[in-house]
């Protein structure tokens, strides 16, 4: 699979495995790993566990633009700390630094930042061509269309779905067939998580 050198990682929900494939794809690339908003700072962050997971250091990992303590929906969490989603507060991370670049979202693609713009604005804004991750049990057609639906509908580059979970060959079928769009890989579910099973992991689906 031919993967762009950077791009966003969205998804159909929240705990859809994002930050797992996220992981996943840093370890096989080598690339550096950004994480633009995270919602809540009380349990371990997203760039916190793909640093442990992975055992990178710090210079693959590019700082939050915010770190809202609540795990609430970005646009509340910001309320709750007194403070306010910008979208020119995003800055893409410099290409001759971070050629390598997988950009996590939080939520998925209507997860709203502010009054105006959701998580799809953040991706237009940042013009990266997007990867998203689905479930794949039961519900995940009907969320991977609408969400494809929606990236597609704001002139976005979706280069392909990654479904996690146990197989399912019939969501996967309706997902290409209905959706026009290849599944990149179809990640089960990993019985211990660290640099080693993650590079076995990017070998065996991702190859
Ligand atoms: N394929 C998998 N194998 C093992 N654990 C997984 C897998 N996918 C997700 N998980 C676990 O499920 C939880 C939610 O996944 P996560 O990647 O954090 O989702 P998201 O980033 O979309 O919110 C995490 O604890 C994660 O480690
Ligand atoms: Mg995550």
């Amino acid at each position: 699979m031919e993967f762009p050198s950077r791009f966003f990682v969205t998804g159909t929900d929240t705990g859809v495995g994002k930050t797992l494939v996220s992981a996943i794809l840093m370890t096989g690339r080598k690339a550096a790993y950004w994480k633009p908003v995270q919602s809540g700072l009380e349990t371990m962050t997203d760039t916190a566990w793909v640093q442990q997971m992975t055992g990178f250091s710090d210079h693959l990992f590019v700082p939050e633009t915010y770190r809202l303590s609540q795990a609430l929906s970005p646009h509340a969490a910001a309320v709750e700390d007194g403070v306010s989603i910008s979208l020119s507060a995003f800055q893409l991370p410099d290409q001759d630094r971070y050629p390598r670049l997988i950009v996590e979202g939080a939520g998925g693609v209507m997860a709203p930042l502010n009054e105006k713009h959701f998580m799809v604005d953040l991706m237009k804004y940042l013009a990266l061509p997007v990867l998203l991750v689905a479930r794949s049990g039961l519900g995940t057609i009907n969320h991977t269309l609408l969400s494809l639906e929606k990236l597609r509908n704001r002139g976005l580059d979706v280069f392909g779905v990654v479904m996690n979970g146990p197989k399912n060959r019939i969501n996967k079928q309706a997902i290409e067939t209905y959706g026009g769009i290849r599944v990149t890989a179809e990640v089960e579910t990993l019985s211990h998580i660290d640099g080693r099973s993650l590079a076995e992991a990017y070998a065996q689906y991702f190859r």
